[in-house]
């Protein structure tokens, strides 16, 4: 979001009046791992000292000699400055000498029913052979390992296991097309990828090494690819390239070492690269390092959610994507959790899935998205009643605001109103997350993600970077530096500047509308840049629109968000076809599935309106801003910039004769 001025703050402007509070349950106020109501008071007194004492939780190989080194004109971010430890060794290693060496890290459910449980026992064994085989196929310290798998415990597995060798991993969403897959391997330049020969989803097989193969022929820095047998050769039968190709097991069956010392690595050594969206066609390689990451998500993990030793918590996001990195494996292992892991749809075989998985591991913490409430409302309450779901004590969202009417549903149909509702915004730059009620401490209201996190500096500013008045739309920013920032764009740090940090000097801009209400809480408005939320994850509509120019059929694209029922929000395209092409439904959905195929089908358009011109500034940039008021309905906002103002009642006329 180079630019947000360009957008108009009151199309983010106040929707939300609501007074209903909820406050936290009794029994959590004497019980909670946070209850000191002056936690807040304490750590906005003392910010750096505050997140000193959080990384007193983890084990060091080194203490730190400088909490903080700051220089917010390179933007410069380092914390705990001299400080070595592991994350692998912080995640398994110190669970091995207590009793936690033989309780549950892992309970995995695959789609199609099978159930494995990994102790902590085991997780270290297995994280180990991992680490080994991947020394033994010539991973260094400092090489990055591309991952691309399904959600099965390997998954969770390579991970630590890079992380033990000092190795930063990037995880591509096992949902991303061949093109995507190779883009983010070339950018991250990574020499190894793990993937396996597919996995469940909805009953269907996504044939993953098929994909894979099709992403790393065009990669030729990757030497091995490492293939975990999921489905095995009965079910799915895989293309392997001799010389370059292993399988998992075989890897692990040849590697010797039982125990690989971990790395002792610098506090800014990087952990992992994860993609995200952006207003450009180019995906940025977010830098998480791992002091301050595994600090930021090991304390966040323990408060938020109140993980206890008796606890089976359950979060439903992918691996894939940070809340998975963060909150499957980093934060809550760092805490000894016991974690479920699930591969599959919430569909399959039935539409109570995630219910009968609640009711059968005594799931007691739900992390899930509000796309998915939406969902399992839609379903509706006869589902999750069939099930005994008394174990549940405390329920979380991410991903997009949650609308009060899914909030209600949530708290009443799943909570039995007897659970808080943690409602989290946060984001893959963010690494931990940011503003949050803490549930012994503070009342929900229904769509608000309540307050910042102790130690974090959120503030809601106009253009000029005022702070504005409560009820007021304005810029989401954090004014201070935080343990579990990102640190720089993979190869690109300009681009990091320009995105978050120039138009406010030294702040971080989130790319977020937000507005304060006079409790001091903040309600999350949505994305003021030109990036969409499809159920609760991140395309750039600069990324639909390149998409669907690379069909030979196309002249000119523009991509909006629209609201959408289920997914938060959904993409429109507009396009223009090349002369020698005409308009058709067959054409349309072409198209749909063009976009699937070169990024993934989360950004498959819901809707292709083929239009002569698109409506351009003189400059012929074009005014997304327009079709967006068109598509919702609302009074065109400002025209004299068009050059041909015409177009756009062609367009207009187009829409409305199609609702
Ligand atoms: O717009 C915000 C929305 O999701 C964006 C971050 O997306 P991503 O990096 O993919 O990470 C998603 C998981 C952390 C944010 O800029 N968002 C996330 N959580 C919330 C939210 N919007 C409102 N309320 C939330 N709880």
């Amino acid at each position: 979001m180079s630019n947000p001025s360009q957008n108009d703050l009151s199309t983010i402007d106040v929707v939300l009046h609501e007074d209903r509070k909820f406050p936290p349950p009794e029994g959590l106020i004497a019980t909670a791992n946070m209850r000191d109501p002056n936690i807040y008071d304490r750590a906005n007194a003392d910010v750096v000292g505050f997140w000193e004492s959080a990384a007193s939780r983890l084990n060091w190989y080194r203490h730190w000699d400088t909490a903080l080194d700051w220089d917010p004109v390179g933007v410069h971010a380092r914390w705990f400055v001299g400080g070595t430890l592991n994350a692998s060794y912080n995640c398994v290693d110190r669970h091995m000498n207590t009793w936690r060496q033989n309780k549950a890290a892992i309970i995995w459910e695959g789609e199609p029913g099978e159930v494995r449980t990994l102790t902590y026992r085991d997780l270290y064994r297995e994280v180990n052979r991992t680490a080994a085989m991947l020394r033994r196929i010539g991973v260094n310290k400092g090489d990055r390992v591309a991952i691309y798998m399904p959600m099965v415990p390997e998954l969770a597995i390579a991970l630590l296991a890079c992380a033990r060798i000092g190795a930063p991993h990037t995880v591509i969403f096992a949902g991303f097309s061949a093109e995507s897959l190779r883009d983010r391997i070339l950018d991250s330049q990574s020499s190894v990828l793990l993937t396996a020969d597919g996995g469940w989803r909805a009953g269907k097989i996504i044939d993953l090494k098929g994909i894979a193969n099709d992403a790393v022929a065009q990669c030729p820095a990757i030497k091995k690819v490492v293939t975990y047998q999921r489905l095995g050769s009965a079910v799915h039968h895989v293309q392997m390239e001799a010389g370059r190709d292993i399988w998992w097991d075989e890897a692990l069956d040849q590697t010797k070492e039982t125990y690989i010392e971990p790395e002792q690595v610098d506090s800014e050594h990087p952990l992992f690269i994860l993609y995200t969206s952006g207003t450009t066609g180019k995906p940025k390689g977010q830098m998480h390092t791992t002091g301050g990451y595994l600090t930021d998500v090991a304390l966040t993990s323990s408060w938020i959610f109140d993980i206890k030793d008796s606890d089976v918590y359950w979060c439903t996001a992918d691996i894939g994507w940070v809340t998975g990195h963060s909150y499957i494996v980093y934060g809550p292992m760092a805490n000894g959790a016991t974690c479920v892991m699930y591969e599959g749809g919430p569909g399959f075989p039935d539409k109570d899935r995630y219910w009968s998985i609640i009711e059968k591991h005594g799931v007691s913490i739900l992390y899930t998205a509000p796309t998915s409430i939406r969902t399992f409302m839609r379903w509706g309450e006869e589902y999750p009643n069939k099930h005994d779901m008394s174990s549940l004590r405390i329920l979380g969202t991410v991903g997009e605001p949650i609308n009060p009417e899914a909030w209600m549903w949530y708290n009443r149909v799943i909570g039995k109103e007897n659970c808080p509702i943690v409602d989290t915004w946060w984001q893959t730059e963010t690494g931990g997350i940011m503003i949050t009620p803490l549930p012994a401490l503070v009342a929900t209201k229904p769509g608000s993600a309540t307050r910042p996190f102790p130690g974090i500096v959120a503030d809601v500013v106009d253009r000029a970077g005022n702070s504005v008045p409560n009820n007021t739309g304005g810029y989401l920013v954090i004014k201070h530096p935080w343990p579990g920032m990102s640190r720089t764009i993979w190869g690109d740090h300009e681009r990091y500047i320009k995105t978050y940090w120039e138009q406010f000097p030294g702040i971080y801009l989130t790319g977020d509308g937000a507005r304060r209400d006079d409790d001091g809480y903040f309600w999350l408005l949505g994305r003021i840049d030109d990036v969409v939320n499809i159920s609760g994850h991140r395309i750039g509509t600069m990324e639909v629109e390149s998409a669907l120019v690379s069909d030979p059929s196309v002249a000119e694209a523009a991509v909006i968000g629209v609201p959408h029922e289920i997914k938060g929000q959904g993409i429109v395209a507009f396009v223009t076809l090349k002369s020698g092409n005409t308009p058709s439904e067959e054409k349309a959905q072409e198209l749909r599935e063009h976009v699937a195929k070169v990024i993934g089908a989360l950004a498959r358009p819901e809707k292709i309106y083929f239009t002569a011109e698109l409506p351009k500034t003189r400059s012929a940039k074009i005014m997304r801003r327009l079709l967006r008021d068109i598509a919702e309905g609302r009074v065109l906002g400002d025209t004299t910039t068009l050059a041909d103002p015409n177009i756009l009642a062609e367009i207009k006329q187009l829409y409305e004769d199609e609702q």
